[in-house]
């Protein structure tokens, strides 16, 4: 599988992961039953198991991090109070004005050095409740590892001290934790530790770990409850989904360790490009300073397909489906355009 059927090295993102083979038996062979019943076997084994994974009650399966995230913020944050995070963040810049538009969720942000979270910034930022001017600050969303920061992996130090204060100061902590995988294999702290400093979280099984599709959310009992509430709503309830949930189960069984191999050869890449590999922290590798479209239009003519961030910005992610011969050709084509 070096190069994707068609011939091309696709480094736009780890999402274009296609389900191997072995993925393809286990979704096939599947039991399945009405999840909407909460029928489904596998669904509800896989939301036990990614509960229990992250120190949590329960879990919800959900067809995308979006929505993952978009209720999780929810269940932590009523309409008309805020949501404070990182001004990068995927929650308020991907998401389409969702947590405004579809929860009536105010959302502030705060620029931060490069993504990385700091606690006290963060803190300085929160608004307090019964000031008859001011939006509360209800919940602080989180993201690990940060996509727009370059797969950043966020120091735990700074994790526990927003944690430590939230409790305190009544402020909910919401993580995006769609790569969160990658985070846990590159820092090695357990995932169980990065659940356990938030009150909601939502973790993908279609980036790294390459499910076809699928996210989960964790949370207390009480609030997984009202968050399928939610799901119904938004038409997130699906019937024998246990043929995805079986995708997420073979992903955890067998594709969580192997993130390690495309953490390495993010930093080959890096090199080969005369990146600094101490800048990849995981599976994304960025060339800042590059004609973006000019350099992803050359790239794609020699099969190796890139994703432009900014005008000077482009970023390269390795995943499931690129492999040592697939990072080579990749090096070649890139280092020559460069
Ligand atoms: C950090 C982060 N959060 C959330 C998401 C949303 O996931 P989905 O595309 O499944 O909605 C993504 C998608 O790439 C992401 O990178």
């Amino acid at each position: 599988m070096a190069e994707a059927g068609d011939g091309l090295v696709d480094l736009r993102s780890d999402t274009v992961t296609k389900p191997t083979p072995a993925m393809c038996r286990a979704m096939a062979d599947a039991e399945v039953g009405d999840d909407v019943y909460g029928e489904d076997p596998l669904v509800n084994e896989l939301e036990e198991r990614v509960a229990a994974l992250f120190g949590h009650e329960a879990a919800m399966f959900v067809p995308s991090g979006t929505m993952g995230n978009q209720i999780g913020m929810r269940l932590v944050c009523q309409p008309g109070q805020e949501v404070l995070g990182d001004a990068e963040a995927h929650v308020v810049t991907y998401e389409m004005g969702a947590a405004a538009a579809v929860f009536g969720l105010s959302t502030r942000t705060v620029v931060s050095e490069g993504g990385v979270l700091s606690a006290d910034q963060l803190i300085a930022q929160v608004r307090p409740f019964g000031n008859w001017h001011l939006t509360p600050t209800a919940a602080v969303a989180v993201e690990n590892t940060h996509n727009r920061a370059g797969g950043l992996v966020q120091p735990l130090a700074e994790l526990e001290k927003l944690w430590a204060w939230s409790r305190d100061a009544g402020v909910a902590v919401h993580l995006d934790g769609a790569r969160i995988w990658n985070a846990a294999v590159a820092s090695g702290v357990p995932l169980d530790t990065y659940g356990r400093l938030a009150d909601t979280a939502s973790v993908c099984l279609s980036k790294g770990l390459g499910a076809p599709v699928g996210s989960v959310l964790v949370a207390s009992a009480e609030r997984i409850a009202e968050a399928r509430l939610w799901r119904k709503r938004l038409g997130g309830g699906m019937r024998q989904v246990g043929v995805l949930a079986a995708a997420g189960r073979h992903a955890l069984d067998h594709h969580v360790e192997r993130l390690a191999d495309d953490h390495a050869r993010a930093r080959t890449l890096a090199e080969r490009l005369g990146v600094d590999p101490a800048t990849v922290h995981t599976n994304m590798v960025v060339l800042d300073g590059v004609a973006a479209p000019m350099l992803a239009a050359a790239a794609k003519a020699q099969g190796v397909l890139v994703s432009e961030v900014s005008a000077t910005r482009v970023r390269l992610l390795t995943h499931l489906d690129v492999d040592d011969a697939a990072v080579d050709r990749a090096a070649e084509v890139i280092s020559g355009l460069l």
